[in-house]
């Protein structure tokens, strides 16, 4: 089969365009023929894109974790899901990955892909609603009449974060550069702060829950933002060593794990038209660095797809 490898620790450059062994699916694994997987940006930093659990390198990874595809092959065991079923997942990291024309994931990472979605839309979910769905309603307790500041509401984490803490009924204040603003009060925003010319710390002082998708000085100054007794999540850094005991809002710091269960409730928002990917370029497989470049900018309206089959 077709497939991006990494053939060394670094960026883009590493990457290549293989022809790579079609993965066999073992007990209680889904063999599923990829439509459409998106970017992770990051990906090519971690340890878990180089090396297994225990240590072992892991040599020639494919990366990508975000699945659209069709279930072609079941392994012993497996009873959820049935060959030509339509799915989407988040599949678990350091493992091979979907940027390949047949990829491996496990029935509790899978979900049914929403019906009003293609592959290209199906692929720029998992990763980023599940992020922001873990970070809204399992570590924050987003609910109803709250306020949710959310940082880089525009990314592909923030746009779903936006809109699944509008449905939740909260209050929504955002941060993105001025061109994303009509576009985030389209997708539930109650106020969008511009954060090249206006510091948010002076305009958000009481918000229940900060969501921090951007990181450093973002971070740092958001303790000014959050009220006492609120909740600060953040995607991108541990609290520093050096940060000053901040005891007046509880920190979290998380990894996102997959999930079927959350991607089913996810997918049943998305067919009765709450919330909604945001796309932000597609490219062939074959342009896989071009699509990395891209993503890695920093600057995308929502996610970076990579369109495998059709
Ligand atoms: N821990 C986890 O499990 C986990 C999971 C997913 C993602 N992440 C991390 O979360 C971060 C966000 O990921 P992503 O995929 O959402 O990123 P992304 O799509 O690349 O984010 C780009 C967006 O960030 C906005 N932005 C940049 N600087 C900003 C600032 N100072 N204030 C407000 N907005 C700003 C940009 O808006 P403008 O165009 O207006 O600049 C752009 O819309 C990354 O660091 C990623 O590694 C972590």
């Amino acid at each position: 089969m077709k497939a991006i490898r990494v053939h060394g620790r670094g960026g883009p450059d590493h990457l290549s365009y293989d022809d790579a062994p079609k993965p066999q699916p073992g007990p209680g694994e889904v063999l599923a023929h990829v439509g459409a997987t998106a970017i992770i940006a990051t990906e090519l930093t971690w340890d878990e894109t180089y090396q297994t659990a225990a240590g072992d390198p892991r040599p020639l990874p494919i990366p990508g974790h975000d699945l659209a595809g069709v279930v072609t092959e079941v392994g012993p065991g497996v009873t959820e899901f049935a060959i030509g079923a339509e799915v989407y997942a988040l599949t678990a990291f350091g493992r091979d990955g979907a940027e390949a024309e047949y990829a491996i994931a496990l029935p509790h990472e899978l979900a049914p892909k929403p019906q009003m979605l293609d592959m290209v839309q199906a692929a720029a979910v998992p990763l980023a609603a599940l992020t922001a769905w873990q970070a809204l309603f399992i570590h924050a307790h987003l609910s109803k009449g709250q306020t949710a500041l959310i940082h880089g509401g525009a990314g592909g984490v923030g746009s779903y974060a936006v809109q699944l803490a509008h449905w939740a009924s909260a209050r929504v204040i955002t941060t993105a550069s001025t061109r994303h603003h009509d576009f985030l009060r389209g997708l539930g925003a109650d106020q969008v702060i511009d954060y090249t010319t206006t510091p948010f710390e002076e305009v958000v002082h009481d918000a229940d829950v900060v969501f921090d998708t951007v990181g450093g000085e973002t971070l740092a100054r958001s303790w000014q933002a959050v009220k006492d007794g609120g909740v600060m999540v953040s995607v991108v850094s541990p609290r520093p060593a050096d940060d000053p005991a901040q005891t007046r809002a509880r920190f979290v710091w998380f990894i996102v794990e997959p999930s079927g269960e959350q991607l089913r409730a996810i997918g049943d928002l998305i067919d009765a038209g709450q919330i909604q990917p945001v796309v932000s370029q597609v490219f062939p497989l074959a342009e896989a660095r071009e699509a990395w470049e891209t993503a890695a900018s920093g600057h995308a309206r929502g996610k970076v797809v990579l369109r495998v089959e059709g």
